[in-house]
């Protein structure tokens, strides 16, 4: 299949590619578009057996639930049954957003899009291109992030087609998504809310609408073997780049110490802006030291960029593990298959 490329403007959409986007999802067909977080592969969240073709372009496990986006917090109520007191002080403090929320699902979405389970992942989308799109397919879209399952997800069109070329129907490609990490992903099904994936809004910012707000012990442990994951996702290897990477905690200082007493093969530091000069090794840099937000947009490229200089070894230096840093760490650890030294 030749996948047909679409370029528009990310702020003002181009009505004439949204539309054909739309229509193409409509007849049921693969489409990966723009978000504020990353690139998602979209297909109708109606329809069983586009939702079903998302899962075979990815490689994706049948079991990891796909979230279905909306152009519109009106729309919600069409496709859940229940909308509870938290859920709705969410949505009005946070959507359109990078926030993810776990409802009971409506009858009326395809059972492949929360694999088996009751709940559906909803969220509504700021990018102007990504509602612009879903308006004018008139449906709601289910979207994973477009790479191919267990890679870096997709912070530009480029990645998309590396992992996906051929294998979709068409590309809406409206320049690097401004977040860089996916949304933040909340269960209101286990008492005190839950952060079940850390991402584009903060725990304190959850928590600023909420009050106490959890964070799932999973978010920054590996689960153990037959422990029961309350996010299907959190199981899997994820942005994982061909290299072996290893976070080092700790100063500047101690991370040069450390990685030049290391054997040195096809090895490379990803660490931060201005650091490069005085690591003195091969360096891919993601972010700068004291602004989590552009370690965000930066991570997932940094680690493509690390596979296409064929990168063996990583270490990799460590974001704080505070407010959006929390989500550059934990997708950092999944890279690095929890790996690190302190
Ligand atoms: O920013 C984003 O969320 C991007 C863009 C495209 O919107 N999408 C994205 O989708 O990251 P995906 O499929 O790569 O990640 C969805 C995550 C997975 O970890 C999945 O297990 C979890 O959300 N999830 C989805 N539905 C769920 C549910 N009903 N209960 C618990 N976790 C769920
Ligand atoms: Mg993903």
């Amino acid at each position: 299949m030749q996948t047909l490329q679409l370029k528009t403007n990310p702020t003002c959409p181009d009505t004439e590619v949204c539309e054909r986007a739309g229509a193409l999802l409509r007849k049921g067909k693969l489409v990966a578009i723009p978000t504020e977080t990353v690139y998602g592969l979209a297909a109708n969240a109606l329809d069983e057996a586009a939702v079903h073709s998302i899962f075979v372009a990815k490689g994706r496990p049948q079991d990891n639930p796909l979230i279905v986006h909306l152009p519109s917090p009106d729309w919600l109520p069409h496709y859940t049954p229940k909308i509870p007191e938290a859920a709705q002080k969410l949505v009005d403090a946070f959507w359109p957003g990078p926030l993810t929320i776990v409802l009971e699902k409506g009858g009326k979405i395809a059972s492949a899009v929360s694999a088996g389970l009751p709940t559906v992942g909803f969220r509504c989308p700021s990018h102007p291109v990504a509602s612009a799109i879903i308006q004018a397919a008139g449906i709601p879209l289910a979207a994973p992030s477009a790479n191919r399952s267990g890679r870096p997800s997709p912070t530009e069109a480029a990645h998309v087609l590396l992992d996906l070329d051929g294998q979709i129907d068409a590309i809406v490609d409206a320049g690097p998504c401004s977040v860089g990490v996916e949304s933040t992903v909340v269960s209101l099904h286990h008492g005190i809310p839950h952060i079940l994936r850390p991402g584009g809004i903060t725990p304190d910012q959850l928590r600023g609408v909420l009050g106490a707000v959890e964070v799932d012990p999973a978010v920054l442990q590996g689960l153990a073997k037959d422990a029961k994951a309350a996010s299907p996702g959190m199981k899997y290897k994820h942005y994982a780049p061909k290299a072996n990477v290893t976070i080092i905690k700790g100063s500047l200082d101690t991370f040069i110490q450390y990685v030049r007493s290391q054997p040195q093969n096809e090895t490379y530091a990803l660490c931060f802006e201005g650091e490069q000069q005085k690591i003195g090794l091969p360096c891919v840099t993601y972010g700068t030291a004291n602004d989590p937000a552009s370690q965000a947009r930066e991570l997932f490229g940094a680690l493509r960029t690390l596979d296409k200089k064929g990168a063996q070894t990583v270490f990799a230096r460590s974001p704080s593990e505070d407010e959006m840093g929390l989500a550059v760490y934990n997708r950092l650890l999944r890279a690095a298959g929890f790996s690190v030294i302190s």
